[in-house]
């Protein structure tokens, strides 16, 4: 592209992927439309033909408008320095991103591009903060990675639980519980469990990593650290047995924690008005800071087995080259039917939907909370609930979050690499999902009695 020719609004990468078309097919709702910013798209990838066929795909019921499809292999640095040229922003959906990321975050941090992703994968992202944070500051290029159900819903979930505890109440634990529900099978694509396989294999690396960083601050959080508890919990309030979910989301979470600790009004935008400065501070002063964690949950004990069986096989097996090249032969066996290779079929997405509570747990005045050994005295309940998690909340998350990136970049930090939570928790995200199907709801506020 010539150097002072239009540049596209957003370009999506891995558009031929199984995410990738979902996403596109999301994208395309909002293109030319009234009050939409989004006016062209690109699609790139390895193949030309595998990308026409997914923009039919993705056109459906109507003839497919003309988009261009540019070339792109994370392997080939040229490439992707030629896409940043060309876009405003580039929507990153190949992964597994620990193999196929950095390339890719490396262009646009050169080039000053803004970049949006659907990383569940916490190595990379911790990783890509690291090494890329200062270069993108300096070039001005926002890189967002989690724009997806990893870990949107966990960010937004606890700002929304948080800020619902008002005047003297204090949070001092969120625990969120994860439910997915279908009329038919539940299944996601490869590329998920894939990445989750991987995941395990550099826990190690993982751990090591973060040991050799420096201690980013932690927020204060008004009374004791919670306990352990559990490992099978049933949540009566909510109907759900429940594990730990080792996603990314507490540590996604974390990070923003840790950042707004840093930055207490939350971070400035490049060019903001001054009501935007004040509406900013207002929101970012109403977030108290809780200790966060993630469960799946199951209405039945049967259930919740089933999903430790299989966290049981990708622990076991996910430690050795050998015991990994079985897990990914034979992905249906060892996740008992929960991911395939070809992914689910549509009906299957269609039937799909998620609920996600937010149990907070705190006091309802500070003075109590600084008391010892008191146990809290409130629980505040919150739910979000939406479609499919993998192939329809995640394209509607990441487009919203590209349509505010596109129409209020000045409100976001110049440049940088950051959690989701702390760029857009005071933009208008959540009613943007609301108006997308994706629900925040209060559910119950009540004292606990000892
Ligand atoms: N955050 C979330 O909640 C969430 C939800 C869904 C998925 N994800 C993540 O999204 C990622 C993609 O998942 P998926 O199921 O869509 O995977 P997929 O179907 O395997 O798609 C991968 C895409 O990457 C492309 N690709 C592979 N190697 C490439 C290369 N060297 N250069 C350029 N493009 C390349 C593929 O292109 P070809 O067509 O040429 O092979 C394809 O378009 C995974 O990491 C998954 O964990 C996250």
């Amino acid at each position: 592209m010539e150097p002072n020719a239009t540049k596209f609004d957003l370009i999506i990468l891995g558009a031929s992927g199984f995410t990738g078309k979902y996403v596109l097919k999301e994208a395309l709702k909002f293109l030319n439309t009234s009050s939409s910013p989004l006016t062209s798209i690109a699609i790139a990838g390895r193949s030309p033909t595998k990308l026409a066929q997914t923009l039919q795909w993705a056109s459906k019921p109507n003839p497919p408008p003309s988009l261009p499809i540019l070339h792109a292999d994370t392997t080939d640095p040229s490439s992707l320095r030629s896409l940043c040229s060309q876009t405003h922003l580039i929507l990153n959906c190949v992964g597994p991103f620990r193999h196929h990321g950095e390339p890719v975050v490396a262009a646009c941090t050169d080039t000053g591009c803004d970049y949006l992703d659907i990383c569940g994968e916490p190595e990379f992202m911790e990783k890509t903060e690291a090494s890329y944070h200062q270069r993108a500051v300096e070039t001005g290029s926002l890189v967002v990675s989690a724009c997806g159900f990893d870990s949107v819903p966990a960010e937004l979930g606890l700002l929304f639980n948080s800020v619902q505890w008002v005047g003297e109440a204090v949070v001092n634990r969120v625990e969120a519980y994860v439910g997915l529900e279908s009329e038919k099978r539940m299944v996601g694509n490869f590329a998920t469990y894939e990445s989750a396989v991987l995941g395990v294999a550099n826990a190690s690396n993982l751990h090591k990593f973060r040991r050799s960083r420096p201690r980013r601050p932690r927020p204060q959080i008004p009374g004791p650290s919670p306990t352990k508890g559990d490992t099978i919990e049933h949540q009566k309030k909510i109907g759900l047995w429940a594990v730990v979910l080792p996603s990314a989301d507490a540590s996604v979470v974390r990070r923003t924690l840790s950042t707004l600790t840093e930055n207490p009004h939350g971070l400035p935008g490049s060019d903001e008005s001054p009501e935007m400065v004040v509406k900013r501070e207002a929101f970012w002063s109403s977030v108290k800071p809780a200790h966060f964690g993630v469960k799946i949950g199951s209405k039945s004990l049967l259930g919740i087995l089933r999903i430790i069986m299989v966290g049981i096989f990708i622990g076991l097996f996910g430690n050795t080259s050998f015991g990994r090249w079985l897990l990914l032969k034979f992905p249906s066996l060892f996740s008992l039917g929960w991911f395939r290779k070809n992914g689910p079929a549509e009906e299957e997405v269609e039937s799909a939907s998620f609920k996600m509570w937010f149990v907070g747990r705190g006091f309802s005045n500070e003075s109590l909370a600084s008391q010892g050994n008191t146990k809290p005295d409130m629980e505040i309940i919150t739910r979000i609930t939406g479609p499919e998690i993998g192939y329809v909340t995640t394209p509607i998350i990441i487009v919203q979050c590209a349509l505010i990136l596109l129409s209020q970049r000045k409100n976001l930090p110049k440049g940088g690499v950051y959690p989701p939570g702390i760029v857009f928790g005071h933009t208008d995200l959540q009613q943007r999902l609301q108006q997308n199907g994706i629900s925040f709801d209060v559910i119950s506020k009540s004292t606990i009695s000892s």
